[in-house]
């Protein structure tokens, strides 16, 4: 056998061979074409001042954005203790201790995604950022002009917003708060493994990895999570040949109320997937093997073997924040 083309051979333990070398050219061209590094700014962040970054920051952990002093947007998308913009809750606890139905989503990178929510209702940041704050389930503050009033009874945020909307008659209002809270969102944009990989760093990934992507790309996982954040572009029902046990929440439908919209959610982001257990609209899967082989099954029809499941979830696990990785 010639050696010329095959640089180097690596037998896995799982006695799979993996052509390293010039395959891993080949892996990369493939990656970028189908999701490509994140880019180093967010849509909508041309304005976005550091004054106007800093408010935001400071709304987002203030617990006096709910109606109790209860909670912050922090409390269920942690960003604290480098955790992964998210509780770890299967579903999240509301200033008055109901539970909502969904499982918290990452504010990580969230505002690259095409809308947001599991089923996509708002379209972006800004428009994002108005709910929680008034959700009974949430922060539930009564309405919009009782926030304004209490914003503008805190001292400490006089100056702040006067800084941060310059020219602004009334710089306290409903919209600059949202407007100030998606700033700071912008600014979460994570640094990864997988992303040197792409970029040209052959040290990046390991062959473990490299197999996981490669069978990530080639078992269909990309029909549904491409591009940048590998998802988040792209509504696709849950369930697609197997179906999903819970059919409580029917997802897309509840905004389109169109049948073809039936348990449609959006594609989450696969991106710092290792911090956001536990996983699914629902919460309902604990473990990320136990979500990689269960997507398998539901989306493609196929039984995922042990070792197919590890080599995937390795590779998933480079796409973690290098600032957030577990110690
Ligand atoms: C009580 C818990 C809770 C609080 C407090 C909360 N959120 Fe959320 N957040 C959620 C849940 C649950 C969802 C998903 C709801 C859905 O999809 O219907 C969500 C969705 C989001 C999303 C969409 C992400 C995506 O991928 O679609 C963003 C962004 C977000 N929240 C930001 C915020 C901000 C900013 C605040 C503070 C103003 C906040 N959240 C307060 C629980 C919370
Ligand atoms: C037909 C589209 C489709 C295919 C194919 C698909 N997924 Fe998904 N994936 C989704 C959707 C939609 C969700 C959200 C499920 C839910 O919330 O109930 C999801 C969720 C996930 C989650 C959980 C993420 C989270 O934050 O909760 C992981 C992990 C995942 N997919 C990995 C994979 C892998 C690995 C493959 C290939 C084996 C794959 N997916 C194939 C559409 C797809």
């Amino acid at each position: 056998m010639k050696t010329k083309t095959l640089i180097c051979t690596l037998v896995l333990a799982t006695g799979m061979p993996v052509v390293l070398g010039q395959n891993v050219a080949e892996l990369r061209e493939q990656a970028k074409s189908l999701f490509g590094p994140l880019p180093d700014k967010m849509p909508g962040s041309e304005n976005d001042t550091a004054i106007r970054i800093e408010l935001g920051k400071k709304l987002y952990f203030d617990n006096r954005l709910s109606v109790n002093d209860s909670q912050s947007c922090n409390t269920c998308h942690r960003l604290d203790e480098n955790r992964g913009g998210v509780d770890n809750e299967k579903t999240s606890l509301g200033a008055h201790g109901k539970r909502g139905d969904r499982n918290s989503p990452t504010t990580l990178n969230a505002g690259f995604h095409f809308a947001q929510f599991w089923d996509g209702r708002e379209p972006n940041l800004q428009a994002q950022a108005k709910g929680p704050v008034l959700n009974p389930v949430e922060m539930a503050m009564p309405d919009a002009p009782a926030m304004v009033a209490k914003l503008g009874g805190l001292t400490d945020y006089k100056d702040l917003f006067v800084k941060a909307f310059p020219g602004a008659k009334e710089p306290i209002n409903y919209d600059n708060m949202a407007e100030a809270i998606a700033a700071f969102e912008r600014t979460l944009i994570t640094k990864d493994r997988f992303d040197d990989f792409m970029k040209g760093d052959d040290k990046a990934l390991n062959a473990k990895e490299l197999k996981g992507l490669e069978t990530f790309m080639t078992i269909g996982c990309i029909t549904c999570h491409m591009g940048p954040v590998i998802g988040g572009n792209t509504y696709q029902k849950v369930g697609l040949i197997h179906p999903y046990e819970n059919t409580e929440d029917k997802g897309r439908f509840v905004v389109t109320k169109d049948e073809a919209d039936l348990y449609k959610f959006k594609v989450p982001s696969l991106r710092n997937v290792e911090l956001t257990a536990p996983y699914f609209h629902d919460g309902a899967l604990k473990t990320l093997p136990g979500a990689v082989w269960k997507m398998g099954y539901m989306q493609l029809d196929k039984q995922l073997t042990p070792e197919e499941v590890d080599s995937i979830v390795a590779f998933l696990k480079t796409m973690t924040d290098k600032a957030r990785v577990p110690k």
